[in-house]
């Protein structure tokens, strides 16, 4: 039988299991993968915590987790004419992802570039398309400058790298250790915490036309201010969004996401987007993977090997 993560309570790391489940089978319009890899990301300690969960005290039996994945289509359901037994793929999952096998819709895959590492491949899906959508949603433009919270974080580095391709100038806001790497894409980097306001006016001293928050750790305010207003300033995790008057950025919301993923691989596979890989772990090894995501300084990518 496969081996997949599970969780019966919401509560800390210690809570996730690898239990045996049943074997999975497609469903029309469905292939199943056997995962080689597969991304970790906060919604997924979020959902472990049951701070998803509406204020479900419990979830209502044993769950997964998990969404970002990479591997090898190993059954093909009826009416899937886009892969064939033996692809390899990579892209979300229909079915909890941290496991051996997968299920998952040819429109959320991609073909893996032959020599994309598994662990990029495997998680790169979910920020790649959160960075994507926002920048969108933004609607950042050549010679514009834009401001990124947590531009050295899974999606924030995505973002500043696509901006930066786009002709945006960018500001990013992280933890020193990540400066020099945000340089080394374009980037002008900026400590977050106290005094950040300051230093982000004289890093952009014309103004900052628009702003992507990927922390949720109280920026809005400031972001408002230096945008000059909260129309072109979007959170992806800040729940205090409306109180400021700022759209706070959860789905796709009207944009158009065909071609986002396979445009976003293609950069990486030509080496003009960089991933970084904080860390892979095995499947055994979940609970690490999920302290150190929840530590919030992974510093890249965290990705399971099941
Ligand atoms: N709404 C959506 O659709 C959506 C989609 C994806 C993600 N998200 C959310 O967006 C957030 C970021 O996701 P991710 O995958 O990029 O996470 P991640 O890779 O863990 O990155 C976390 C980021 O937060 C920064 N950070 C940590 N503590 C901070 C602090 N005190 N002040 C300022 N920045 C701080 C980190 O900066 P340093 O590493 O430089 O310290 C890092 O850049 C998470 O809350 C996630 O749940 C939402």
């Amino acid at each position: 039988m496969p081996r997949a993560v599970r969780f019966s309570h919401y509560g800390g790391p210690e809570v996730l299991e690898i239990v045996d489940v049943p074997e999975l089978h497609p469903g029309p319009g469905e292939v199943r993968i056997a995962v080689r890899a597969a991304g970790v990301n906060p919604y997924d300690w979020k959902v472990r915590r049951g701070l998803m969960a509406g204020g479900a005290a419990a979830p209502d039996g044993p769950q997964g987790l998990g969404s970002d994945l990479a591997g090898v289509v190993d059954q093909v359901g009826a009416d899937v004419t886009a892969f064939a037994v033996g692809d390899e793929v990579l892209g979300s999952g229909s079915s909890p992802s941290y496991a051996e096998q997968a299920l998952a819709k040819p429109a959320d895959l991609v073909a893996r570039p032959a020599d994309l590492p598994w662990p990029i491949a495997g998680g790169i899906s979910g920020t790649g398309r959160t960075a994507y959508r926002t920048l969108t949603q933004l609607g950042v433009a050549g010679g514009e400058t834009l401001l990124v919270h947590g531009a050295a974080g899974g999606v924030g580095f995505v973002a500043v790298q696509l901006a930066v391709a786009r002709g945006v100038r960018v500001v990013g806001a992280a933890s020193e250790r990540h400066h020099e790497r945000l340089r080394s894409v374009g980037v002008v980097p900026v400590a977050y915490g106290d005094g950040l306001e300051d230093r982000v006016r004289t890093a952009a001293p014309d103004g900052v036309d628009a702003v992507l928050d990927a922390t949720g750790h109280g920026v809005l305010g400031l972001s408002v201010r230096l945008a000059g207003g909260p129309d072109r300033v979007i959170t992806i995790a800040d729940g205090a969004a409306a109180e400021h008057g700022v759209r706070f950025s959860s789905g796709d919301e009207g944009v158009d996401m065909s071609g986002a993923l396979a445009g976003i691989v293609a950069l990486i596979a030509t080496g003009e987007l960089e991933v970084p890989i904080a860390r892979t772990h095995p499947l055994d090894a979940v609970a690490d993977a999920h302290r150190e995501s929840e530590s919030g300084h992974a510093g890249g990518k965290l990705v399971l090997l099941p």
